[in-house]
């Protein structure tokens, strides 16, 4: 249980995980990750808040409940430590034949290992899971300021994101 993985590791790309960086990985989150860098790298993209280890162990539970719905994945530096993560959450339709839809989320890289194409590889793992699993296209929300990495991911402006806060 506690070396447990949220997802099948025959769900990572060979070809993402041939071009990382020398000794670098790329892996599903685990639940012992508590403490190996994924929240800190979360923390460059917004706040994550101050959450124990117990209700760490709780929230990875219930996404693991959900088999088939998320897939958290990180990549690890030479030293084992996470710089890199993303997500990809699968939504199940009735339209479109019961099709199924990848949302992109929670994309973060170290600010110490940006511009070495972590981002990239990130993306580029996540479309493997979305196409395996059935996907028939990825979507996702980004800022302004991001819009010209997505695109180098292969990704295109279409839409507007709109947001109601409770
Ligand atoms: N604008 C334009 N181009 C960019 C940007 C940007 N903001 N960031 C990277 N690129 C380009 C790179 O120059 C590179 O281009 P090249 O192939 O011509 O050399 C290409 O995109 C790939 O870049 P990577 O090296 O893979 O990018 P990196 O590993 O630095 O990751 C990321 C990019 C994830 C945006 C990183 O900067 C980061 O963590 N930022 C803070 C958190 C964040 O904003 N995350 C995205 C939130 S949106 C979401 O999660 C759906």
């Amino acid at each position: 249980m506690a070396s447990e993985s949220l997802f099948s590791s025959d769900l990572l790309s060979p070809a993402v995980s041939e071009a990382l960086p020398q000794g670098y990985k790329i892996r599903s989150l685990r639940r012992t990750d508590y403490n190996t860098g994924f929240l800190d790298c979360l923390r460059v993209l917004t706040t994550v808040g101050d959450i124990s280890q117990s209700q760490w162990e709780e929230q990875y539970d219930w996404f693991k409940q959900r088999d088939g719905s998320y897939y958290m994945l990180v990549v690890e530096d030479d030293k084992d430590q996470v710089v890199g993560c993303g997500t990809l959450v699968v939504e199940r339709k009735f339209i479109h034949n019961l099709g199924i839809v990848g949302h992109i989320e929670d994309i973060a890289v170290s600010k110490d290992q940006q511009g070495k194409k972590l981002g990239l590889r990130i993306i580029q793992a996540l479309d493997y899971i979305a196409e395996k699993v059935g996907c028939y296209k990825s979507i996702l929300d980004c800022s302004e300021a991001n819009e010209g990495f997505y695109v180098k991911c292969g990704f295109r402006r279409a839409g507007l994101e709109m947001a109601h806060y409770y």
